[in-house]
């Protein structure tokens, strides 16, 4: 009979101490008997019982979430947009009605609309600067109130507080997209949200080469997004996990410096005359500037702009091929400076931005003279 080698296989390493979580890379986890493998199997959702529940890393970075955020526990997921997945489906049932508001990202409206629908629930769309008004659009059966402030390509934000306290008078679940103001700048469990999700593959992870997602939960809506969590055997990759647990050590310096780079540009673009207007929370040009003031503690580095002349498909590309600084790009967030350029022609309701171009800026971590340059010379080309 061959002798059992794996047993102990990784004893020695035990004293081996490192300042970062060590990553493993399994499908199978060992057991050292059969009495520690029931009991793992008794319940799967520790990191110890097979790859599709977590590993120990990925376990450390939700801690961290759960504790920044201030929520009760946190769950990892492959990509920002399965997290979205993942809690629409685990507060949704046929039948169910969802109101979601009108600026959110697009493929969660895509999700709402294509999949939620065919499952029969029932998806209305509020005014994307909905605050206490949210009660006219209530039914009986709504169950979940989907937000996202501000919205990732309009940047209206919505009164969190005042949605929250319809809500909660009603028992329905309230969930925020909180990817843009991060965990650092906007609290939403002590605006008294019960689900705030993340994209990790932004800010959190920074560097443009991971993708994650978050979902943390307060105590009283955790059973029910865990037993969903579970059954469906989601988790994260170790390397991802590994990857925003980093990101998340230099997170504050890095929107330190999005943060201000982006207020200086935005504030030069304002006064070019070029420009017709500049979309952007902190700037008290915003429609909603009072909220942001009222509720976030900070700005990140995304934000938007409109230009007095509309441009035609040309000259777009003849603003945008030859930057320097900026390159196209979707996900934002990290350490490259980005511009997307787009109409949006989705909304529901009425929307004083539709077919007009609206460029949108990831501002990075570049030296704010260059990324001022860039747009200048960008903007001095289709003068
Ligand atoms: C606001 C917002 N939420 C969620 C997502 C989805 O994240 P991911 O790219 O990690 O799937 C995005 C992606 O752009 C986003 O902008």
């Amino acid at each position: 009979m061959v002798e059992r080698k794996d047993k102990d296989a990784f004893d020695h390493l035990d004293p081996f101490r490192t300042i970062n979580p060590p990553l493993h890379r399994a499908s199978t986890v060992l057991y050292q008997s059969y009495e520690a493998f029931v009991e793992a199997d008794q319940k799967p959702y520790h990191g110890k019982l097979y790859g599709t529940f977590g590993s120990p890393v990925q376990l450390e970075l939700e801690r961290a979430l759960a504790e920044l955020e201030g929520g009760y526990a946190c769950r990892a997921c492959h990509s920002g947009f399965d997290a979205i997945a993942t809690i629409l489906m685990a507060f949704t049932k046929s039948d169910d009605h969802i109101l979601v508001s009108d600026n959110v990202y697009g493929p969660t409206r895509d999700f709402c609309d294509r999949v939620l629908r065919k499952y029969r629930v029932e998806v209305d769309y509020l005014p994307p600067n909905i605050g206490a008004d949210v009660a006219e659009f209530i039914k009986s059966n709504t169950k979940l109130i989907y937000l996202e402030s501000p919205g990732s390509n309009t940047f209206e934000l919505q009164d969190i507080p005042a949605v929250v306290e319809v809500a909660r008078a009603k028992s329905i679940v309230t969930v925020v997209d909180n990817t843009w103001a991060t965990p650092l700048f906007f609290k939403p469990f002590e605006h008294g949200v019960d689900v705030s999700i993340h994209s990790g593959s932004k800010y959190i992870a920074g560097h443009s080469d991971t993708l994650l997602g978050v979902i943390t939960v307060n105590e009283e809506r955790f059973d029910e997004l865990h037993t969903f969590y579970e059954s469906t055997e989601h988790f994260a990759s170790p390397e991802s996990c590994y990857s925003a647990l980093k990101g998340l050590r230099t997170l504050g310096v890095r929107l330190d410096a999005h943060q201000r780079s982006a207020r200086e540009i935005a504030t030069w673009l304002e006064a070019h005359p070029a420009v017709a207007t500049v979309i952007h929370p902190a700037l008290a040009s915003h429609p909603e500037h009072d909220i942001w003031r009222r509720d976030m503690t900070g700005a990140s580095g995304v934000f938007a702009f409109i230009l007095e002349q509309d441009l035609d498909r040309a000259q777009i590309s003849e603003f945008v091929d030859p930057m320097q600084v900026f390159a196209i790009g979707l996900s934002w967030g990290g350490f490259q400076s980005l511009i997307k350029v787009e109409k949006v022609t989705d909304r529901v309701h009425p929307f004083r931005l539709r077919d007009r171009t609206i460029i949108r800026l990831s501002v990075g971590l570049e030296d704010v003279e260059e990324i001022r340059t860039d747009l200048s010379d960008a903007l001095d080309r289709i003068a």
